[in-house]
């Protein structure tokens, strides 16, 4: 029953939209915004550096098989190959943060890169890890580190991945050698970026790799992938650095909302998909307890009385919610609707920043710092960027106000990147990158991320 009121009222919510004509330039320009706050851009490694860079992950397998095999799931049969390139123009692309005077940066390592066979480091990537963080420190840019970022080394794969609880080891083992080799550089580690999203895409849709489509497996590789953030988080806090580190996790906020609040099929198909997708997750750093239900056969059940104090903050990725109704029910990855009167992005949700501050306040529950770890629009024309951008910073200085500790925001991304299943299709970049020569350009759309930054920092005479 209470779920049921629950569901009800963010239904509500969701469909509550603020005054925004009521509001002044100045009203968006000007936060008020705690003054030690870490603006930043985000990556992750195989999305800037592609297959050609990063080869030894189960996603640069999963390209190669996407053509041998009968279905390709890339957009327009793209490969990532080098994408931005990241890897060898980091040097250039730190540049680009300074431009925006930005001083925060959240990348991913790749573990393919660093242990590309069982137990086996490949130290030339590791010091291209150590050398990108000192860059990062000489530019007065702190770095937050992202362990796993979707992909992971092919042996780990063979072995069947975080299907068997007892690969975990391995994946400790590897954060263990990382953290030991950077915690004088770094003090913010995520250690699995959006945990759900790994699932429902390799395991319930099929469009990450393994492809699969099996619930109760699913079901195991969730409770296998929190099980092993409570237990990186554990062995890091016992490694010299370890108690000053600080640790979190990071969520996608991603939520399905009913177009009609009257149909109970989609109704239900949002509460089912809110319960795989965030509820589940929620509730597992809230009480410890874990609870998956396949369609057919036992729910999966895991408790780890520990879990609530394994998060020193938690990483919000926000990027809208899928509004859906009964014919996007039956489109192929939950292609989304919007309500009368809002503006789509270029991927399948509407712009939606009521729902950060919604996200944000929720968030507030876990009593600990929050970083808005992910944010940004797919936004080809460049048409949008500069809204979204205005309306997400506003909602967050309007929570900070209402008392949610947020320590930082990264905007999603500093480039245009490779965009998974959407291939290169999806521009999120705050710079656009033209792919056949490299060369990145500021978009218009995204000045006012400077802008905002240059405003709400304070002045050298408020701190004399
Ligand atoms: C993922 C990114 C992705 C972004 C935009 C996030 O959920 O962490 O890898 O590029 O969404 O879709």
């Amino acid at each position: 029953m209470f779920i049921r009121i629950k569901n009800y009222i963010n239904y509500l919510r969701a469909k509550s939209r603020w005054n925004w004509h009521e509001l002044t330039e100045h009203d968006l320009t000007y936060l008020q915004i705690p003054k030690d706050f870490l603006w930043g851009s985000g990556s992750c490694e195989y999305q800037h550096s592609g297959a050609e860079n990063c080869s030894h992950n189960n996603w640069a397998e999963w390209e190669e098989k996407q053509i041998v095999g009968k279905a390709y799931t890339i957009k327009q049969n793209q490969k990532s190959g080098i994408s931005v390139d990241h890897w060898h123009r980091y040097k250039d692309d730190i540049l680009l943060m300074k431009n925006l005077e930005l001083n925060a940066y959240r990348f991913s390592l790749d573990w393919g890169e660093i242990e590309p066979e069982e137990g086996l480091y490949n130290y030339e990537a590791i010091q291209h890890y150590i050398d990108l963080c000192d860059e990062l420190k000489r530019h007065g840019i702190t770095p937050m580190v992202t362990l796993l970022h979707f992909t992971y080394p092919q042996w780990f794969d063979k072995k069947g991945g975080f299907e068997q609880e007892e690969n975990i080891v391995f994946f400790i083992r590897f954060c263990k050698h990382m953290f030991n080799i950077l915690q004088s550089r770094v003090t913010l580690w995520c250690t699995i970026n959006e945990p759900p999203v790994m699932v429902l895409m390799g395991y319930i849709l099929g469009e990450f790799p393994p492809g699969k489509k099996n619930r109760p497996l699913a079901g195991i590789v969730f409770k296998n992938l929190l099980k092993a953030h409570c237990e990186v988080y554990q062995a890091l806090k016992a490694l010299p650095g370890g108690p000053e580190a600080q640790i979190g996790i990071v969520h996608s906020s991603i939520h399905l909302v009913s177009l009609h609040w009257w149909n109970i099929i989609t109704v239900g198909f949002a509460f089912y998909f809110n319960h795989i997708k965030n509820n589940a997750f929620i509730k597992y750093f809230k009480t410890g307890k874990f609870i998956w239900y396949p369609h057919l056969g036992k729910p999966i059940r895991y408790t780890n009385p520990n879990a609530p104090q394994c998060l020193d903050f938690f990483g919000l990725n926000y990027y809208s919610r899928i509004v859906i109704g009964f014919r996007e029910i039956f489109s192929k990855s939950l292609i989304g609707n919007c309500y009368p009167g809002e503006t789509m992005t270029d991927m399948p949700y509407p712009i939606y920043p009521e729902g950060l501050y919604h996200e944000l306040m929720d968030a507030a529950q876990f009593n600990v710092p929050i970083y808005v770890t992910e944010n940004g629009i797919a936004d080809d024309r460049d048409d949008r960027r500069e809204l979204f951008i205005k309306r997400h910073l506003y909602v967050m200085s309007k929570a900070i106000a209402h008392g949610c500790d947020v320590r930082g925001y990264f905007y999603w991304s500093l480039t245009d990147n490779f965009e998974w299943v959407d291939g290169f299709s999806m521009c999120f970049g705050l710079y656009e990158v033209n792919f056949q020569t490299q060369q990145r350009s500021l978009r218009q759309g995204a000045s006012c991320y400077k802008t905002i930054i240059q405003n709400a920092r304070p002045s050298s005479s408020d701190n004399t």
